[in-house]
C-alpha cells in the first residue's frame, strides 16, 4: 500500500491538515503499515495501529540514529533523541540527574509567574490571539529562564526558533543563518556557565558528573538546543490544543469551569485525542523487521504514527469522542519505552497551569467567530493551530 505523504517539509490538503483523523481511520483501516513518499522523494513506513507503534517504539532493531539511514546527523542534533544505546542511556542518564521530578516541581512559580505577567500584559478589551500572546511566549520564557537564558536574549531565540519552525516556509539560506545564529549562541551561552555557574540548568548540566562521564561541549549543545527545540511549540501546542478542544466541547468546558481539578484529565484526553506531536521521530531499520505482517527491509526510514494509534478503534473506545472522564487513557503522545519524552511531566504540568490560569481569570472565553473555520498548522510532524481568535470577556 503506497501513499504520498506530506511531511512538516511540505503542505497537506487542506481538507487533511484540517482534520486528518478520517483519512489516519482510512489509512489504518486499508493496511497496518503504509510504504509512503515524502516530498523529497524519501521513502518511509508508516506504522498506523496502537498496538504495532506501542512495540516499534521499544525495538532494538529500529535505531533513532540517521547514520543507520541515508547520514549521520549533523552537529547540533547529537542529542539523546538521535541516539542509541549505550550512548543514549549516558545521554539520558547524566540529563536525568539534573532534570528530576523534585526540580520539575520547583518550576509552577516560574510557570505561573509568567502566565500572570503575559495574562497581565493581554488587553482582553478586544480579540486576543492565544497562540501568539500566550501559548507561545509560556514554554518559550519557562525554557529560556530554567537554561538560563537572560531575557533580554530571549526575543532573539524567539525568532531564530520561528524561522526553523517554518522549515520549507522560510528560504534555506534564512533557515542555514537561524540554525547558524542559534549554534553560535548557545556555544557562548554554554561558555559562560563554565566559567561562572549561575544555578541554572544549563550551568548544572556542565557539572554533571556520572562517575568519571560528563558532557562534552558538542554534547551539551545539542542538548541545549533539543531542550528548548523539544520544549516550547509541542507545549504551545498542547496549551492551544486544549483550549480549542474544550471550546469545542462547551458541556466539559462547564465542568471544567465547575471544578478546575478536572483541567488536568483534560489535558490527558487532549494529548491522545489532538496528539501535539503526530509521529515519533525517524527510526531506521538495522535488520529486516517484521511489523503488522509487513516486512521492511534493512536501513528502511520508519515513521511511528503517535496521534494515528492514538484514534485506533482497537485500543480505544469511541477514540473519536473527546472525554474527560475516560477511564483507561494510556495514550503514546509522548512516546514508549527508553525514548519516553523526559519533558512530560514539565509539558503537562505547563498546560496545566495555563488553561487553569487563563479561564480562572477568563471564565467567559469564546472563540471570536464561532462560525470561522480553525486555522491548523502545515504538517504530519506537528499538530497545533497557527492562530487562535479568542473573546476573553
Ligand atoms: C506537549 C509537549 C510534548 C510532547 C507531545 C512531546 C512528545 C515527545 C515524544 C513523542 C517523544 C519521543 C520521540 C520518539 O520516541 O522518537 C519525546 C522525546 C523527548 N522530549 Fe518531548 N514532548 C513534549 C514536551 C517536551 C518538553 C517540555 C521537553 C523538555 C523541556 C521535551 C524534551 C524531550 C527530549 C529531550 C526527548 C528525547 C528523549 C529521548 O530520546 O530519550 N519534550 N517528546
Amino acid at each position: 500500500m503506497s501513499e504520498r505523504l506530506l511531511d512538516q517539509y511540505g503542505r497537506l490538503p487542506q481538507e487533511i491538515r484540517d482534520d486528518p483523523y478520517p483519512w489516519y481511520d482510512r489509512l489504518r483501516t486499508e493496511a497496518p503499515v503504509h510504504r509512503v513518499t515524502l516530498p523529497h522523494g524519501e521513502e518511509a513506513w508508516l506504522i498506523t495501529r496502537y498496538s504495532d507503534a506501542r512495540e516499534a517504539l521499544n525495538d532494538p532493531r529500529l535505531s533513532n540514529d540517521p547514520a543507520n539511514g541515508k547520514a549521520p546527523a549533523p552537529v547540533g542534533f547529537r542529542h539523546m533523541g538521535n541516539s542509541d544505546p549505550p550512548d543514549h542511556l549516558r545521554l539520558r542518564r547524566l540529563v536525568a540527574k539534573v532534570f528530576t521530578p523534585r526540580y520539575i516541581a520547583t518550576l509552577r512559580p516560574v510557570i505561573e509567574q509568567t502566565a500572570t505577567e503575559l495574562l497581565d500584559s493581554i488587553d482582553d478589551r478586544s480579540e486576543v490571539d492565544l497562540i501568539s500572546q500566550y501559548a507561545h511566549p509560556l514554554p518559550l520564557t519557562v525554557i529560556c529562564q530554567m537554561l538560563g537564558v537572560p531575557s533580554s536574549d530571549h526575543d532573539a531565540l524567539r525568532g531564530w526558533f520561528a524561522t526553523m519552525a517554518a522549515i520549507g516556509a522560510a528560504p534555506a539560506d534564512e533557515l542555514e543563518a537561524a540554525f547558524g545564529s542559534l549554534m553560535a549562541y548557545f556555544s557562548q551561552l554554554i561558555a559562560a556557565k563554565r566559567a561562572e555557574p549561575t544555578g541554572d540548568l544549563l550551568s548544572e548540566l556542565t557539572a554533571v558528573r556520572d562517575g568519571s562521564d560528563s558532557l562534552d561541549d558538542t554534547e551539551l549543545l545539542s542538548m541545549a538546543f533539543a531542550l528548548v527545540g523539544a520544549g516550547h511549540e509541542t507545549v504551545t501546542n498542547l496549551i492551544g490544543n486544549t483550549v480549542v478542544t474544550l471550546l469545542r466541547s462547551p458541556a466539559q468546558l462547564r465542568e471544567v469551569l465547575d471544578d478546575p481539578a478536572l483541567i488536568r484529565s483534560a489535558v490527558e484526553e487532549v494529548l491522545r485525542f489532538e496528539s501535539p506531536v503526530p509521529s515519533a521521530g525517524a527510526r531506521y531499520t538495522t535488520e529486516p523487521v517484521v511489523i503488522g505482517g509487513v516486512e521492511i527491509p534493512a536501513n528502511e526510514h520508519v515513521m511511528i504514527g503517535l496521534g494515528i494509534g492514538n484514534r485506533d478503534p482497537e485500543r480505544f473506545d469511541a477514540p473519536a469522542d473527546f472525554d474527560l472522564h475516560r477511564s483507561d487513557i494510556a495514550h503514546l503522545a509522548f512516546g514508549h519505552g527508553r525514548h519516553f519524552c523526559i519533558g512530560a511531566h514539565l509539558a503537562q504540568l505547563e498546560a496545566e497551569i495555563a488553561v487553569a490560569m487563563l479561564l480562572a481569570r477568563h471564565p467567559e472565553t469564546t472563540l471570536a467567530d464561532p462560525d470561522a473555520p480553525v486555522e491548523w498548522l502545515d504538517g504530519v510532524a506537528r499538530r497545533g493551530v497557527r492562530r487562535l481568535p479568542l473573546t476573553l470577556r
